[in-house]
């Protein structure tokens, strides 16, 4: 016959809590779709259509485009709110939802792609970023802890290596 299940509204409840104190996250483990911290997709599907969009194009920027001192060939990093207020705060470990987009160009200055960190756990550690990188339409980086993108990005202010304030 009929029946609601009180039941299973009650534990959805009860699930939606957001201590996220144990280190640990399920924000970004890649499974599923609907995932966002700070506002930012954190699954490769969804974050390519929301770069696409240009959905990070009100974030603080950096005023042009310029060569990378790391791997990155010419690039324009963006960070959001929570970033900068982050930095402004003097903070050595970002707070959960900060974020950096980096747009990527060619030699010919087209745009052909995005490196892209959001803060997915708090506390210092490899897995507490999740790093993606699509270029030419390849992605070639989705996920936390990344070796390639940590060798580097571990000696910045908990990984971030652009010099702030913005220039
Ligand atoms: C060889 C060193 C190196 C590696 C490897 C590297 N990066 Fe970077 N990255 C940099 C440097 C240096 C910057 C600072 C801006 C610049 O000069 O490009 C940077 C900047 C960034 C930024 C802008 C935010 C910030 O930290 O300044 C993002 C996002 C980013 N990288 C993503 C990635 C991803 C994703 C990977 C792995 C796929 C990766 N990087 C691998 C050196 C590296």
């Amino acid at each position: 016959m009929l029946r609601i299940s009180l039941l299973s509204m009650t534990l959805l409840a009860v699930s939606c809590t957001d201590s996220g104190d144990d280190g640990d996250t399920d924000a970004a483990d890649g499974s599923g779709t609907g995932n966002t911290v700070g506002g930012v997709p954190v699954d490769a599907g969804e974050l390519s259509m929301w770069l696409e969009a240009g959905s990070y194009s009100s974030w603080a920027a950096e005023s042009g485009n310029h060569a990378s001192t790391g791997p990155h060939g010419e690039v324009r990093t963006f960070f959001n709110d929570e970033m900068v207020a982050s930095f402004d705060a003097g903070n050595t470990v970002h707070p959960v939802g900060s974020a950096a987009v980096k747009e990527l160009y060619n030699g010919s200055g087209a745009e052909i792609g995005w490196a892209v960190m959001v803060k997915v756990a708090e506390g210092e550690g490899a897995n507490s970023w999740y790093w993606y990188l699509e270029s030419s339409d390849t992605v070639t980086a989705d996920g936390e802890g990344i070796p390639t993108c940590e060798n580097c990005h571990v000696s910045g202010t908990d990984r971030v290596l652009t010099p702030y304030p913005l220039q």
